[in-house]
């Protein structure tokens, strides 16, 4: 039986977050092209974390951690099965948009609303912080892109360069908070 809570994450628990499930099979991917959405056929089977991310991520998350970004995490017991985090540090062009850093709910844990309670509270904080938007360098797979776009998500109307240049291949969005 699932005994879920939820709560902020300690700095040394930062590294837990390479214990969610990430496998995941995918058919479709979104592009960006010519303006629009496109959904294109690409399979994916991906068995958990891509080789080297916990090792190159680590050190991200703990700067974002330090200079005030937000973790929070969904445990059932002691284990975490899906996180969220917002950095704190103000992006866009007027400066009111906080990033999704990171939303990953394990693999069994998937489709039971995890997803949207964990973006709801991150919405929370980032108005609770003075924001006006979350924005979102999203992963292209379809079941990713079409869960943002459910909640409310749309394409950024201005993407920042900073993060383009980290992820081309990802799917821009931002959301009102
Ligand atoms: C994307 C992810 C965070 C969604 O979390 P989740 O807990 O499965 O999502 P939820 O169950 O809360 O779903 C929330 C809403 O999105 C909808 N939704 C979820 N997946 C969907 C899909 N593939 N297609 C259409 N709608 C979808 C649900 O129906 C639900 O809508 P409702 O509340 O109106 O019924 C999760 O699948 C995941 O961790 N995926 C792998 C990692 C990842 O892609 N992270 C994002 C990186 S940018």
């Amino acid at each position: 039986m699932r005994d879920l809570h939820g709560r902020e994450l300690l700095r040394q628990e930062v590294e837990q977050v390479w214990s969610i499930d990430r496998s995941e099979v995918t058919d479709n991917v979104y592009r960006f092209e010519n303006g629009d959405l496109v959904l294109r056929p690409e399979h994916h089977d991906l068995s958990g974390w891509p080789p080297g991310e916990a090792d190159q991520y680590t050190p991200i998350l703990l700067d974002c951690f330090d200079r005030g970004g937000w973790f929070h995490g969904l445990f059932d017991r002691s284990q975490v099965v899906a996180v969220v985090t917002l950095d704190s540090e103000r992006i866009g062009k007027r400066s009111d948009q906080l990033q999704l850093k990171f939303l990953h709910v394990s693999r069994s844990y998937r489709k039971s609303g995890l997803g949207r309670r964990l973006f709801e509270l991150a919405k929370a904080t980032a108005r609770e912080r003075g924001a006006k938007q979350l924005y979102i360098s999203a992963t292209p797979s379809e079941n990713t892109i079409d869960f943002y776009l459910r909640l409310g998500c749309v394409v950024a109307a201005e993407v920042d360069p900073h993060l383009f240049e980290l992820e081309p291949e990802d799917i821009h969005l931002e959301c009102h908070v």
